[in-house]
């Protein structure tokens, strides 16, 4: 079902002690009367432990931020869906634009990514988002209609409905500028349109989409009170309490 969700990406960010002194703030910080999902996305090594800090809480749970393609065997250094279900994770984060351009990580690998975490009931937060360039050519609807068919629509609708999308416009990650919240709106209607058309109008209006990129207590309220956006997956300004607090309490 369609829910608000506020995810925190640390990416390559955080020591132990201050990833768990983050986590156990946020969550002395969380209103008694929250309903958004909160979402932890620590580095692989903090995984577990994170995961056990929030495994009794209502709406807190934590994501990989990534995940092999493959589902076991010789990949050195690779981190498979069984193992972090096996610590009972309940997602994980795939396509995020840093992994498709420093990893080179294409439509066809995330498909594998997505198959083999479904498989393994894990749920997905599934990134797209078009480039400047791509913008300003006015091929960005094109962009992110081509990521979502090509990666996801070979899904069944019982399994499309695990699916969590993110738009995340790569000029807005770690820049400061945000795509302004019409800007957003409008690249979240027509996914969702997208998938109406695909699935159903009922199935698409269950799909949780989330902004991000330069998402901060400044702007979330502007940006979560559009129809179609759903929260947001934050990077940098997840990595405070007070800034995570401030853009949870947004809705
Ligand atoms: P940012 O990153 O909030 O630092 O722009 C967002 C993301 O990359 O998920």
């Amino acid at each position: 079902m369609r829910k608000n969700i506020v995810a925190g990406n640390w990416k390559m960010n955080l020591k132990r002690d201050e990833g768990l002194n983050l986590v156990n703030d946020v969550i002395n910080l969380l209103p008694s009367d929250n309903e958004v999902e909160v979402v932890f996305a620590p580095s692989f090594i903090y995984l577990y432990k994170v995961n056990k800090m929030c495994l009794n809480l209502d709406r807190v749970s934590t994501a990989s931020q990534n995940i092999s393609k493959e589902e076991s065997g010789a990949f050195t250094g690779e981190v498979s869906a069984e193992m972090i279900r096996s610590i009972n994770v309940k997602y994980a984060i795939i396509g995020h634009s840093e992994r498709r351009e420093y990893f080179k990580e294409t439509n066809e690998d995330l498909k594998q990514k997505v198959d083999v975490l479904l498989k393994n009931n894990l749920e997905v937060i599934f990134c797209c988002g078009e480039s400047l360039n791509q913008r300003e050519e006015k091929v960005h609807f094109d962009c992110i209609k081509n990521q979502i068919s090509e990666s996801l629509f070979h899904l069944s609708s019982n399994d499309f409905s695990k699916i969590v999308i993110a738009y995340e416009p790569i000029w807005a990650i770690g820049t400061g500028v945000t795509a302004s919240s019409d800007q957003a709106e409008e690249i979240h209607k027509f996914i969702r349109e997208i998938i109406a058309q695909k699935y159903g109008r009922e199935l698409a209006n269950n799909i949780s989409i989330l902004y991000g990129g330069s998402c901060k207590p400044t702007n979330a309220r502007e940006i979560f009170s559009k129809d179609n956006i759903d929260g947001g997956l934050i990077g940098g300004a997840s990595l405070n309490a007070e800034s995570f607090i401030e853009i949870i309490k947004s809705f």
